[in-house]
């Protein structure tokens, strides 16, 4: 792999590969390896147009880890304030001799964009870009899985929430289905649910109670209201009768279903907090495969 722009298109093996590697990774610092150095020289480019807390610091640290170094770009302190256009700031940090820039974008398409223009050896990753991709979401979403539940293709998976507006639905369907997941459920409000053209993989459901029965992994999400221009969505309180895992719900789930969360998490909207905090969650387990997927994927980008 050169560039990681969407986990479409990318074969069993490479899924496979890159979970295997991100495990090995983290079997290695469980024994006390805190830094490599197979990025020794190599400068990897933080470049994110919208917040993040989890994506951008794992991919700070996983370079560390790797013994790259980091910049972190400042859009507030960038000439992007004083109108620079896109591309030209990619030249221009290209002209920087940069192996690779981590990019998150409101626009979907941008990362493969980059791509397209970029006119020195530079690696793209995306981390999150619209509601289009957010790869390395969908490859930690597989790994915390995995660590549990190997057996792919028993499992039903359930994905609740803003599946319109979510990129990290898009990329753990196409995760879970290329790993063998047959049984993946989408549920959420009418309004909430992407077009069946967009997004055809899914059982779809607006009946919560319905979706969960049995299911051994569900993924709650957020309302992405930054990305909403003309919903009109229930109240919080509504929403969460509606849409909102509690303990009721998450009895109606399989014995020891896993609770998941890309982050960040609204409580009391889309999940309760003894659910979030409970003994099925699984929401910080994922932040910290989150730096093992993310060393995984700047190795196989970086590493040649
Ligand atoms: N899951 C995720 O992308 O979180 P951040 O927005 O904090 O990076």
């Amino acid at each position: 792999l050169r560039h990681l722009t969407s986990l479409e298109n990318l074969p069993r093996e490479t899924i496979e590969r890159l979970l295997d590697r991100a495990e090995a990774l983290r079997d290695a610092c469980a024994h006390g390896t805190r830094k490599l150095d197979v990025l020794a020289g190599r400068t990897v480019l933080n470049l994110f147009f919208e917040p993040s807390t989890r994506t951008r610091t794992s991919f700070e640290l996983a370079a560390r880890r790797l013994g790259a170094d980091v910049i972190n770009f400042d859009l507030g302190l960038s000439s992007t304030s004083k109108g620079e256009e896109l591309f030209d700031t990619l030249h221009t940090l290209e002209a920087m001799h940069m192996d690779a820039i981590i990019v998150r974008h409101k626009r979907s398409g941008t990362p493969d964009e980059l791509v397209r223009h970029a006119m020195s050896g530079v690696s793209v990753i995306n981390a999150g870009d619209g509601n289009n991709a957010h790869p390395t979401q969908g490859l930690l979403d597989a790994l915390t899985i995995r660590q549990h539940r190997p057996d792919f293709e028993n499992l039903s998976v359930l994905i609740c929430g803003d599946i319109k507006h979510s990129r990290v639905a898009r990329s753990d369907i196409h995760a879970l289905s290329v790993l063998g997941v047959k049984d993946i459920r989408l549920c959420g409000p009418a309004e909430l649910m992407p077009a069946p053209d967009e997004v055809p993989q899914g059982r779809r459901h607006t009946d919560f109670d319905e979706a969960i029965q049995g299911v051994d992994a569900v993924i709650m999400l957020r309302l992405q209201k930054e990305r909403m221009a003309s919903i009109d969505l229930p109240d919080e309180a509504a929403y969460f009768a509606r849409y909102g895992l509690d303990r009721r719900r998450l009895a109606l789930a399989s014995k020891g279903c896993l609770v998941m969360h890309p982050g960040p998490i609204n409580r009391g909207i889309e999940i309760a907090s003894d659910v979030a905090d409970g003994a099925q969650s699984r929401i910080l387990e994922q932040v910290g495969n989150g730096v093992f997927v993310r060393m995984a994927v700047l190795n196989e980008v970086l590493a040649r």
